[in-house]
């Protein structure tokens, strides 16, 4: 895993020397040229150069990757965007990876995209909305984006606090927007109608990832560096946080089966848990395969939770009334690396993020089949997140590495 300080390392760039060298084992894969030390002394105060020379990314993936950092707070001047994006294009050209693995089966799917207004956004969680309209965090754009999808209209509302890193989204009865400020240790509000934002710090919680409503309007979330589950109340703005046993588990995605009881998946460790909304008290369940890396979970009506196995590239189930799991190896392989999931009318569908295209499964808990779609034409470009549309006619998807949203509508 390649190492990644968030909001404190974005701090801390702003006050290094100017001449700060690196010590990056990495350092030696950059190939010679102008741009060579403005790598070093510019893509290295946040995270390892790795990210850099081990990506696998086209042109206007690299183009967009440069413009995500901009806005996530990389200080390059305007003479060097360009001479940068050719550098590293140059440099790093797209190796054919893993291959999307074609399934045929039983349902036809279009897949629609749309462009962000935004470059570098980083679409990362999407959000339907019941008029048929979609919202979007952008984590490197810091700003809540809707989309009309009948016209093609976009509206972007900038956070309050810049470089927010907005990353999960959920609506409230009344249609605001409430999203994770994941670098910058807060929950936000957004009043859509008005374009006004309330910010809601969590404190100890620095990185909250995941917010989910429960039936009593309380505001669920999981912080997965600072290793927390927490619950906001809006009404008074009062943040509790409780620590889960594991240490460096990385709570991560969030479900409330048909009781009300909140589920989360660890996403450094092979276990679910869940929390007692009183007490706080977390429990934890061991997944059979020590290797399993449950990223994010859905769940179905029948209370069976569906786990994308990132590191093993298996989709996973966990049975909540019974405790009884199974497991298939996911059609792109064991570097597939299933990530947003969601299920829709008892079938499960989640993205191979790391298949080029990107795939979409549709998997039939019925039948055991599995059926594949290629994220096209953008590639997909790892769907963080998905979910179904307010129709349930189809998917909304963030395309997080080639800054569009799409629809899937399923036939
Ligand atoms: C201010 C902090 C910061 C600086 C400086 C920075 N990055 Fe990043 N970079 C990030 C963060 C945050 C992520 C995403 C982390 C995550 O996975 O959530 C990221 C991820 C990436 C990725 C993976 C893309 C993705 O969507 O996960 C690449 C490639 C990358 N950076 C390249 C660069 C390059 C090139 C530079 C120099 C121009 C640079 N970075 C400078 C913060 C930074």
């Amino acid at each position: 895993m390649t190492k990644l300080i968030f909001a404190a390392a974005i701090a801390a760039a702003a006050v290094l020397p100017a001449a700060a060298q690196t010590n990056d084992p990495d350092v030696g894969k950059l190939p010679a040229g102008p741009m060579k030390a403005v790598v070093e002394q510019n893509c290295t105060t946040c995270h390892e150069l790795g990210r850099i020379v081990y990506g696998n990314y086209n042109a206007a993936e690299w183009a967009n990757n440069v413009h995500m950092m901009m806005n996530a707070g990389a200080s390059l001047t305007p003479d060097q965007v360009q001479p940068m994006i050719d550098y590293l294009v140059k440099s790093f050209p797209e190796k054919p990876g893993n291959p999307f693995k074609a399934v045929a089966g039983p349902v036809k799917v279009s897949i629609k995209e749309w462009e962000l207004p935004v470059p570098g956004s980083r679409p990362h969680d999407p959000l339907a909305a019941p008029d048929g309209t979609m919202f979007y965090t952008a984590h490197m754009g810091s700003y809540i984006g809707h989309l009309d999808p009948k016209t093609g209209k976009f509206d972007v509302f900038k956070t309050k606090t810049p470089i927010s890193g907005p990353h999960g989204l959920t609506m409230d009865k009344e249609g605001n927007v409430w999203y994770t400020g994941n670098f910058k240790g807060y929950i936000g509000k957004l009043n859509p109608k008005t374009g006004q934002f309330t910010e809601y710090k969590t404190g100890a919680a620095r990185d909250p990832h995941t917010p989910l409503f429960d039936k009593n309007g309380i505001l669920w979330f999981t912080s997965q560096n600072s290793n927390m589950v927490g619950r906001l109340d809006p009404k008074t703005g009062d943040v509790k946080l409780a620590v889960v046993p594991t240490e460096k588990a990385a709570p991560y995605g969030m479900v409330f089966d048909s009781k009300g009881k909140l589920w989360f998946s660890e996403w450094q460790k092979p276990k679910l848990a869940w929390i007692d909304e009183k007490t706080m008290e977390i429990h934890e369940v061991n997944l059979p395969n020590t290797a399993t890396r449950p990223r994010r979970i859905a769940i179905d009506a029948n209370d069976v939770i569906w786990i994308s196995d990132y590191s093993r590239g298996y989709l996973g189930m966990y049975d909540t009334k019974n405790g009884a799991t199974k497991e298939w190896a996911s059609p792109g392989g064991p570097k597939s690396q299933p990530y947003g999931i969601t299920t829709l009318n008892g079938i499960v569908w989640y993205d191979e993020g790391n298949t080029k295209p990107n795939g979409l499964v549709r998997f039939d808990p019925k039948s055991e089949k599995f059926q594949t779609f290629p994220v096209l034409p953008s590639g997909g470009g790892v769907v963080r997140n998905m979910m179904p549309t307010a129709d349930g006619k189809g998917l909304v998807m963030a395309e997080s590495g080639v800054n569009h949203v799409a629809i899937a509508t399923i036939q």
